[in-house]
């Protein structure tokens, strides 16, 4: 409910062929556009990569599932055209690793699309997140006050679009790769 139409307009930006870090349940799945050629979900969790390819199967997706780590990505430097991530970097333990991970998958021209929660830059609702974080991260790991788009920014992304909901907290961000 929070995300609005955010998981939708994350998936119309697919192209080509397409990585999905941390795919989950594969919930971003039934938003995937047309452009999508060839797509590619991993997840480390070998149970949420099995619900993925069931979701996967029931769209008539073409989809291969990788368990494997967004922080050691198991494909080329440069094998994608699009390479997506949702809500995902909160849990991750190394943002950078993982952001580096999806430049190096990325055509030097490709895309980068990232929909992300971070800290809000609005004082109170950030200090809510403080507050709420620790619970989060015990029960699901997820942290709710990394500064995820600051990340992309430090780490030499250049950032095409971004578009923000909730005071700040959610983030759907196009992004080019870092130049080599
Ligand atoms: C909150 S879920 C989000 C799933 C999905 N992207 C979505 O938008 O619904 C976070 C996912 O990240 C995965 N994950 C966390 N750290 C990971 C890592 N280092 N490598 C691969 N997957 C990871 C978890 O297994 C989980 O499926």
């Amino acid at each position: 409910m929070l995300l609005g139409d955010f998981r939708r307009r994350f998936g119309a930006l697919l192209r080509g062929r397409t990585l999905e870090g941390a795919v989950g349940t594969g919930l971003n799945l039934p938003y995937y556009s047309p452009a999508v050629t060839e797509a590619f979900g991993v997840d480390f969790s070998i149970g949420m990569l099995r619900e993925a390819r069931q979701r996967a199967r029931a769209l008539g997706l073409p989809m291969r599932f990788v368990q494997a780590d967004a922080q050691a990505l198991p494909f080329p430097a440069a094998a994608f055209d699009t390479v997506a991530i949702s809500l995902a970097l909160c849990t991750v333990a190394d943002p950078p690793t993982a952001l580096r991970e999806m430049a190096r998958v990325c055509r030097p021209d490709g895309r980068i699309v990232l929909l992300e929660h971070v800290a809000s830059p609005v004082g109170p609702v950030y200090a809510l997140e403080r507050l709420l974080s620790p619970l989060q991260e015990r029960q699901m790991g997820c942290n709710l006050t990394r500064r995820t788009v600051d990340t992309v920014r430090e780490l030499g992304f250049r950032i095409e679009a971004e578009e923000s909901r909730w005071w700040g907290v959610f983030r759907l961000v196009i992004a080019r790769p870092p130049a080599l």
